[in-house]
């Protein structure tokens, strides 16, 4: 039997599919002492043999999430049960994956670690930062599975909107290979951006087309630009490509999308200044720009059943 026993606070995420799909939902109780520690009780009993999948929200208040994991973790072990699964959404800590200047803690690695010491089995993910910080330590146990068949059919519905006079963008070298096998499935031109950032601060120092010539004929000949990302977090990727797109003459619609839509402070106003129509997202954080086409859940079924 497999259960699934989800993160209290993780709100916005359409669970439903696993239990159309045989899941029994295990009842906790969740509460915060007043001096902030946690309580969380099993309500219903626990079956040693059952294969267990934890949904755990990776933002916000992701340290919270990261305690609650391991504690079910933990207790599930003492209780004699052998599979237990994490499945986390959107993975934090993982755009630390090295270390960028000396001394630094590389996040990503430990996060995946503690989960494995105390005994779960597998992680899945969705788009993580950078797989390729997680390889080489626990390898197949990390499953890092990819939202672009969902991207590919939200995009197949803009080309029917826009009679294919689309045009995608990769706002940083990260993206390339996502962002062009999606151009390349639904046979629309593609071209990509170099961004650098400022190692101390973090701000962007420098965003310009790593392809000059097909960009400006993007800005001429375009009805819609779509650029895609793994994260929106401040939004300050989005905004500088959209402000640039804007400031060359484009007069078309430009859509953002983003695996995990973090919007952290002003992010949503800085995308609409900058001169964005249209903001869209996954459900792996919640958001009021999740669509229901890009809805995770099938992503990680096809997986495991
Ligand atoms: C960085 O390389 C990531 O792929 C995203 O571009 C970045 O995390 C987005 O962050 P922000 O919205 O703060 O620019």
């Amino acid at each position: 039997m497999k259960y699934l026993i989800k993160d209290p606070l993780y709100r916005g995420y359409d669970y439903s599919m696993f239990l159309h799909n045989g899941f029994k939902l295990i009842k906790t109780q969740y509460k915060t002492f007043p001096d902030g520690e946690i309580y969380i009780r099993f309500l219903d009993s626990l079956d040693p043999s059952g294969d267990y999948y934890i949904l755990l929200r990776g933002y916000p208040n992701q340290n919270s999430s990261i305690l609650f994991g391991e504690f079910l973790v933990s207790t599930l072990i003492e209780k004699g049960a052998s599979n237990i699964n994490i499945i986390m959404p959107y993975f934090p800590y993982a755009r630390q994956d090295k270390e960028f200047m000396p001394g630094e803690i590389v996040s990503a690695r430990i996060l995946e670690k503690i989960f494995y010491n105390l005994g779960a089995n597998r992680i899945f993910t969705i788009d993580v930062h950078n797989s390729n910080a997680f390889l080489g330590i626990t390898k197949s146990k990390f499953i890092n599975l990819s939202s672009l068949p969902l991207w590919e059919r939200y995009l197949r519905m803009l080309c029917d909107t826009y009679k294919k006079n689309l045009f995608l963008i990769a706002p940083d070298k990260g993206r390339i290979k996502f962002v062009e096998t999606l151009a390349k499935r639904i046979s629309v031109e593609f071209t990509y951006f170099i961004k650098k950032r400022d190692l101390n601060v973090g701000n962007i120092i420098l965003h310009e087309p790593a392809e000059p010539e097909i960009y400006e004929r993007a800005i001429k000949m375009t009805k819609c630009i779509v650029i895609i990302d793994d994260i929106i977090a401040t939004g300050g990727t989005l905004a500088s490509l959209a402000s640039k797109i804007r400031n060359e003459g484009f007069k078309g619609q430009i859509i953002v999308g983003g695996t995990h839509g973090l919007f952290l402070n002003d992010a949503v106003d800085r995308l609409y200044y900058s001169g964005v129509n249209q903001i869209v997202t996954t459900d792996t954080v919640e958001n009021p720009f999740i669509s229901e086409i890009l809805k995770t859940a099938p992503i990680f079924l096809s997986y495991i059943l």
